[in-house]
């Protein structure tokens, strides 16, 4: 490994729940707030979510194992841990590709994901001024439609978050990101509840959302809405593109792999869920309809909170606690990159971040123009935005292509002591991941990829 500079592995986190708080950082964002509860309406409800719990506990726990054990392991940004640990075999080359694949992913995610964090902002300032108090929710989903339909608000909001995510990674992530996300997380927990508690109390709907989000209706399950669940359970862990693999490098010896990925899956499971449970009520009680599309978290919780005692207060903490989920979850998807920018070339922390974050940023104006400009036909290809494009081709095919690639490079290619020793876990426990990583995840996205190809 001589020929590489500096290997982040020089700092590892001391801290042992570094690792935990950063990976749930990435984790837990506006894949389980706005995007969880918008797929499941889409979707069709109980169907969907089994499907993605199944997804989650299946092909998601395995290759999260299997990415913090070959970041651990090979100490370095994840395009050259791949091609290091490859080392030897024919194709390390072709290994590398599997992290240039990961950061193509991370540029695409991050490209529209800024743009729905700057709703965020938007929302969370306009809250705090009181807009909102006392709308209806016809006029609060009228809003909504006006928001996004102006790119110049939306442009000059996805900047803002644009250039909040670039200072942190310039700053080098380990200062800020400990304590954000050890305040962060509880607080947005906490007002979850909240949420949760008053569609349970005033909604009046609450058992009709509860029976929307788990009732199994096998008829609802076409292969496109198993694809769909597939690709948000690599969406909302943050698998499949190096994000992991890129945090577990900085992992100290010691902390248990499978310990730590399961508390970050459960937690960011149970933040889905609590946010459907809040969500979906509200809709019914509303007369809104679950399909309603991206705007559903922002118009349902906004109209809960304009009529809410504390609305204002609340409501501006909430879309803030958003936007900073969004911020630890967008700084996961450029760390891969900016490690290895630095690793590769001779520059420094905040070139690099200001270069790649400058290219994010400008094809993101295709997410912005998907909801106003180009929303007509003219511009849609397959019957899709940019914005729904970039969604699907990341969400739908290279996380799940990465991940698959990841568990076949993690249970066959690598020494299998090199990994025995990473996972520490019994026997029998190794022995289940194994059959995990080499046949049934890899089997399960392949036979959902043939099948959407099929039918
Ligand atoms: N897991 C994040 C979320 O649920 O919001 C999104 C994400 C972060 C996807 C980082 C991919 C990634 F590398
Ligand atoms: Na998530």
């Amino acid at each position: 490994m001589s020929e590489l500079k500096s290997a982040p592995s020089a700092q590892t986190w001391t801290h042992r729940w570094t690792f935990v708080l950063a990976a749930a950082g990435s984790a837990i964002g506006l894949g389980n707030l706005w995007k969880f509860p918008y797929m499941t309406g889409m979707n069709g409800g109980g169907a969907f979510v089994i499907t993605y719990l199944f997804c989650i506990v299946i092909v998601g726990v395995p290759i999260m194992m299997a990415e913090a054990a070959l970041g651990r392991h090979g100490r370095h940004s994840p395009i050259n841990s791949m091609r290091e640990l490859a080392r030897g075999s024919d194709a390390s080359r072709a290994w590398g590709l599997v992290g240039w694949m990961g950061a193509l992913s991370g540029f695409l995610i991050l490209s529209f994901y800024s743009v729905i964090a700057g709703w965020g902002i938007a929302y969370t300032v306009d809250m705090a001024s009181g807009v909102f108090q006392g709308m209806t929710v016809e006029q609060v989903g009228a809003s909504f439609d006006a928001l996004t339909a102006s790119p110049v608000k939306v442009t000059i909001w996805h900047t803002v978050f644009m250039v909040l995510t670039g200072l942190v990674i310039a700053r080098g992530i380990h200062k800020g990101l400990e304590n954000s996300v050890r305040v962060m997380m509880p607080a947005l927990f906490v007002l979850l509840l909240l949420l949760l508690g008053y569609s349970i109390v005033e909604s009046g709907h609450f058992m009709e959302g509860v029976h929307f989000l788990f009732a199994f209706n096998p008829e609802d399950l076409s292969w496109d809405a198993v694809l769909s669940a597939l690709g948000h359970s690599f969406f909302t862990l943050s698998l499949g593109m190096g994000a992991i693999m890129a945090y577990g490098a900085y992992m100290p010896k010691k902390a248990s792999i499978a310990r730590t990925v399961g508390s970050v899956v459960v937690l960011d499971t149970a933040i889905a869920l609590i946010a459907g449970l809040a969500i979906f009520p509200l809709v019914f009680a509303n007369g809104m309809e679950p399909d309603a599309g991206p705007g559903l978290l922002f118009v349902t919780l906004t109209s809960a909170f304009a009529n809410l005692p504390g609305g204002m207060l609340f409501g501006s903490l909430f879309f803030l606690l958003v936007c900073l989920a969004a911020l630890s979850s967008s700084i996961s998807m450029v760390e891969p990159v900016v490690a290895w920018m630095t690793e590769r070339f001779n520059v420094g922390r905040t070139g690099a971040t200001t270069a790649y974050c400058a290219v994010v940023w400008l094809f993101g104006m295709g997410s912005v123009l998907s909801f106003n400009e180009w929303s007509g036909e003219e511009y849609q290809v397959f019957g899709m935005t940019f914005f729904e494009v970039v969604d699907f081709i990341t969400a739908n095919i290279t996380l799940p292509l990465g991940g698959l690639l990841i568990a076949v490079f993690a249970g066959w290619v690598i020494k299998r002591s090199y990994i025995y020793k990473e996972l520490n876990l019994s026997n029998a426990q190794f022995n289940l991941w194994r059959a995990l990583c080499r046949v049934i995840a890899p089997a399960c996205v392949l036979v959902i990829f043939f099948a959407n190809l099929l039918g």
